[in-house]
């Protein structure tokens, strides 16, 4: 029997991550491209094709204009570059929300057109009748509650969220419904640390913190921010690289060198082939 490239390396499905809750940390990074989520693949459990993508590579001030075309085109980008780690797109904002018939054509779109193994959609207990209607359907979904960033228009600002007790039931409410509606994980954002203990500790599948607690079933974060290449980063990031600066000093022997005349070198330019005699 001859193996085919897709029996080599078996693909973490959302059961499989389902499955890791209360067990070792789930280590999460986003990506919207074929190179970085080569890079990720052998260290990552999830790989998040996050909207995110439209602050982070358009230099949008907010997800709200990110278009499901531009989800497909990264998601496409991500599964080409990745064998192991599960990827999941988002869905952005305004392809979901109006239905839940609008939402399954939404996640069948990404689905079919990017070969993902999952969706994400923000929201909890408004949200909770179309995850149950989608996992039903055979579309696996990451529920995001805490912070929002889609709902920036109705919330005013990217504030850190229950950081007082008496607004912790609601964020509380919206994790168990989405896991009561069958998601297979939920994605806790900018939300007081004791919050995401005692979330991660009573909700039956597993949290993926973003600024929430080390106690979360896994973390995520954006990959630019914790790379330092976004200029400007909330407080739970952590930059473990500074490539900003680093890009910058190529660059800036590049110019060097290409106003010096000293770029391309022998080495990189094509002789002439040596005539037979
Ligand atoms: O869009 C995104 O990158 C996200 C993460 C911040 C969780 O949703």
């Amino acid at each position: 029997m001859t193996m085919s490239a897709h029996d080599e390396i078996r693909r973490l499905t959302a059961p499989d991550i389902r499955a890791r809750k209360g067990g070792e940390p789930l280590v999460c990074l986003t990506s919207y491209h074929a190179h970085t989520a080569r890079i990720l693949d052998g260290y990552c459990d999830v790989i998040l094709v996050g909207d995110s993508l439209g602050m982070v590579m358009h230099g949008l001030e907010t997800t709200v204009p990110v278009t499901l075309d531009m989800m497909i085109l990264q998601g496409l980008a991500v599964m080409r570059g990745s064998k192991r780690a599960l990827v999941v797109v988002d869905l952005p904002f305004g392809s979901y929300e109006a239905s839940r018939e609008q939402a399954f054509a939404s996640a069948a779109r990404v689905m079919k057109e990017t070969g993902c193994g999952a969706i994400k959609l923000e929201g909890g207990r408004r949200m909770a009748e179309t995850i149950a209607f989608l996992v039903e359907r055979g579309v696996p979904v990451m529920g995001h509650v805490g912070l929002t960033p889609q709902a920036i228009n109705a919330i005013g600002s990217f504030r850190a969220q229950g950081r007082d007790e008496g607004d912790w039931a609601p964020i509380e409410a919206d994790a168990h419904a989405v896991a009561d509606a069958g998601a297979f994980a939920v994605v806790l954002e900018a939300i007081a640390e004791p919050l995401g203990r005692r979330i991660t500790g009573n909700v039956a599948i597993p949290t993926i913190g973003i600024g929430a607690s080390a106690a979360c079933d896994g973390q995520i974060l954006v990959l630019e921010d914790m790379l330092g290449l976004s200029p400007r980063v909330p407080k739970f990031v952590k930059r473990f690289g500074e490539l900003g600066p680093s890009i910058e000093r190529a660059v800036k022997s590049f110019a060097e060198e290409v106003r010096a005349r000293s770029f391309p070198g022998v080495e990189n330019v094509y002789p002439m082939r040596k005539k037979k005699v």
